[in-house]
């Protein structure tokens, strides 16, 4: 019983403390919405101090994992909905713009997906039946629940011609519009959207741009482009994240940062392709134990940068996600890099906000 009531007192003050912290998503109500990605301890309570931070802090949430087909739909006639639905139901119960990630990746999904029973690919029409399939069950599950979709993340290669994938290779450069066409006939009321990373980037920014004038004016339902934005201290520029909103926002397309976090330490990458594995070395994690004040100083004068850039183009970019809630559990410990101490996002590893975060509250529009 005294445990019991210690936590429940606990949880009271983590609780209050949270709620009396201004919030992203009310600083940046006139603007766009703020979400975060949530990995299950999120949204199951299970980690009650983040699960309170989520609830305080962010209007929008996306899942990390969950939704991916590896994890959705493992084997051919098995679906795994449990987590999604949890992560669903959280959503609603906190009045979330509840986003689903993603439909057509080549990237945790399972091989089954493009072989057949002796392990040779399937055929175009195999191969689209299966999208097809994939497509109605999981975005019907959720059909206005879910209120906008990653139809297809990461296409691209950097110079801006279509990625060699499986669902390329199989299908022909048509299973981009195929599967905004299955998604939209399943739930014509979703927003729909092309993801990817290095947008930025001009050769990549260019087969981007190309590939949203075709999919418009074959009157494909696209309503958004993610800007992925796992950035560095230096890169991309405010000027290249500008422009880059910009010259989609003349195509009639919204924008949204939907997996932001800075990385602040040394580079192997700047790609964010998750195949990358880089063999871990002490001098690439300098800072195993603390982040030095100089290099807190250079991330909060990066977010301030970056909610600047953003906030310039409200109404445009109608939604800004972190990948992530605390630097506990970024990606970004494991990637490209395993094991080591990054410092990514606006909370710390005790859910506490860091320099960063007044920053941004404090250029909120008013
Ligand atoms: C990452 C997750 O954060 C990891 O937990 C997982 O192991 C690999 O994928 N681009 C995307 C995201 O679109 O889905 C990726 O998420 C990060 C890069």
């Amino acid at each position: 019983m005294r445990r019991f009531l210690y936590f429940a007192a606990m949880s009271l003050a983590i609780n209050a403390h949270a709620q009396n912290q201004p919030s992203l998503k009310d600083a940046y109500k006139s603007c766009f919405v703020v979400g975060a990605a949530l990995a299950p301890a999120q949204f199951t309570g299970q980690d009650v101090k983040e699960t309170q931070l989520v609830e305080a802090q962010f209007n929008s949430a996306t899942p990390e994992n969950v939704l991916k087909w590896a994890l959705i739909h493992p084997r051919p006639d098995t679906y795994e909905f449990s987590m999604a639905d949890k992560y669903v139901e959280f959503g609603e119960q906190n009045h979330m713009f509840i986003i689903g990630h993603n439909l057509v990746w080549h990237s945790q999904t399972p091989r089954w997906v493009f072989e057949d029973d002796t392990g040779n690919p399937v055929s175009r029409d195999i191969l689209l039946d299966r999208m097809h399939d994939h497509i109605m069950k999981v975005v019907g599950r959720y059909k206005g629940r879910i209120k906008g979709w990653d139809v297809v993340n990461e296409a691209l290669n950097e110079d801006g011609t279509l990625r060699q994938s499986p669902w390329m290779k199989i299908i022909g450069d048509d299973y981009i519009e195929q599967a905004f066409r299955f998604a939209h006939e399943t739930d014509p009321d979703a927003q729909l959207y092309y993801n990817d990373y290095s947008l930025e980037n001009e050769a990549k920014r260019k087969g981007a741009l190309e590939l949203v004038r075709k999919l418009k004016a074959k009157g494909v339902a696209i309503t958004g482009v993610g800007l992925q934005d796992h950035v560095s201290l230096d890169w991309p520029t405010a000027d290249q994240i500008d422009k880059t909103i910009k010259e989609f926002g003349k195509l009639g397309v919204k924008v949204m940062i939907t997996e932001l976090d800075v990385d602040v330490l040394p580079s192997v990458t700047r790609s964010a392709d998750v195949s990358l594995n880089v063999a871990s070395d002490s001098r690439l994690n300098p800072y195993p134990n603390d982040l030095p004040e100089a290099v807190q100083q250079q991330l909060t004068n990066r977010y301030r940068e970056l909610f600047r850039t953003y906030a310039k183009h409200c109404g445009l970019v109608t939604r800004v996600t972190f990948w992530g809630v605390t630097d506990k559990d970024s990606w970004k410990n494991d990637w490209p890099v395993k094991g080591r101490t990054n410092y990514p996002l606006l909370f710390d590893r005790n859910a506490q906000p860091k320099p960063a975060f007044d920053a941004v509250i404090q250029l909120a529009p008013k």
